[in-house]
């Protein structure tokens, strides 16, 4: 496996190395700090970020790399450069690069073009870097044994939805979203998708418009932002009306395990799609979550640069 493009990319051994050795980097951050010695990774973003900016750049260093950052409007890319050309001069320059953008496609052409690992910051339809943290997250709270658990994400259909369901099924869960039908379901094609893996790794896959039922016995509620980077401004009243029945309210994790978590992937607006009292609350995890978003990249980058990442 060369590039991280999405989340399905992952076999589940890939997923436990990883975790395995970000759980390392999480003790001790400069156990590996000649891997990228002399060695660079390009940071590329045409959306804005603070987590995976920052923890990409501080991974980078800490194994002994340099980070370099380009804001979407600094390459020739913007004037009509392709995409094809910017990925082969990358790749003469630099060791690995990481892009945040809006179209999927543009991060698998770049894949396809670029001889270094291309690893997906995040797009409309997919965040695999997230759901790597989260999953440490969860399997320092509950650990490896996850049987009878149920970890459901409530709010938007939207990319963070998507690595959701499909990292749940690599990794063997019951994973729930509950969303509103329609414009702001998960995409049809990825809930499949996600099924599709699930017959392999014995995971349950479940969709629904009801938050209350969802929530019910889970051991994780997560949410994300209700408007996310670059959806339409026009369709922000309509939206939040419709995502309110959605919100992480005290209700709804009253319904859920004793030993239950709140998760998200931050940045977060609280009176919105959770309140305060959830994700500032004793079963928020959120500042652990966050914590990973490095150790996690850090182990992306150290597997990826050496070839030990099988794939799918
Ligand atoms: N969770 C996440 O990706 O945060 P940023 O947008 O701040 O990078
Ligand atoms: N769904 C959000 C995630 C932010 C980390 C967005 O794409 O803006």
């Amino acid at each position: 496996m060369k590039d991280l493009l999405r989340t399905a990319d992952l076999s589940r051994a890939d997923v436990d190395l990883l975790l395995n050795t970000a759980a390392e980097f999480a003790k001790n951050p400069l156990r590996s700090q000649d891997c990228l010695k002399n060695k660079s990774v390009a940071i590329y973003m045409t959306k804005p970020s603070t987590r995976t900016r920052l923890s990409s750049e501080t991974a980078v260093a800490h194994l002994g790399g340099t980070p370099i950052f380009i804001r979407g409007d600094e390459l020739q890319l913007g004037r009509g450069e392709t995409i094809a050309d910017t990925a082969k001069i990358i790749s003469g320059y630099c060791d690995a690069l990481i892009i945040r953008t809006f179209a999927q496609s543009d991060v698998d052409e770049l894949g396809a073009n670029a001889s270094i690992p291309v690893i997906n910051a995040l797009t409309d339809d997919d965040h695999p870097t997230q759901l790597l943290a989260d999953w440490l997250t969860i399997r320092e709270t509950f650990g490896s044994d996850i049987k009878d658990r149920k970890f459901v994400y409530l709010g938007d259909g939207n990319n963070m939805s998507h690595a959701w369901l499909t990292m749940g099924a690599i990794m063997g869960a019951h994973v729930v979203a509950a969303t509103p039908d329609g414009k702001w379901a998960p995409s049809a094609d990825v809930v499949a998708q996600a099924k599709k893996i699930a017959e392999k790794t014995g995971a349950t896959i479940e969709v629904t418009n009801d938050p209350e039922s969802a929530a019910k016995g889970a051991s994780v509620l997560y949410t994300d932002v209700w408007m996310s980077m670059g959806d339409p401004e026009a369709e922000r009243a309509e939206k939040i009306k419709v995502l309110a029945p959605f919100a992480v309210t005290d209700n709804l994790m009253a319904l859920t395990e004793k030993d239950s978590i709140f998760m998200h992937c931050l940045p977060a607006h609280r009176g919105e799609e959770v309140a305060a009292s959830v994700i500032d609350g004793p079963k928020s995890v959120i500042w652990r979550e966050a914590y990973h978003r490095r150790t996690t990249i850090q182990a992306l980058l150290y597997h990826l640069t050496r070839g030990e990442l099988a794939g799918n």
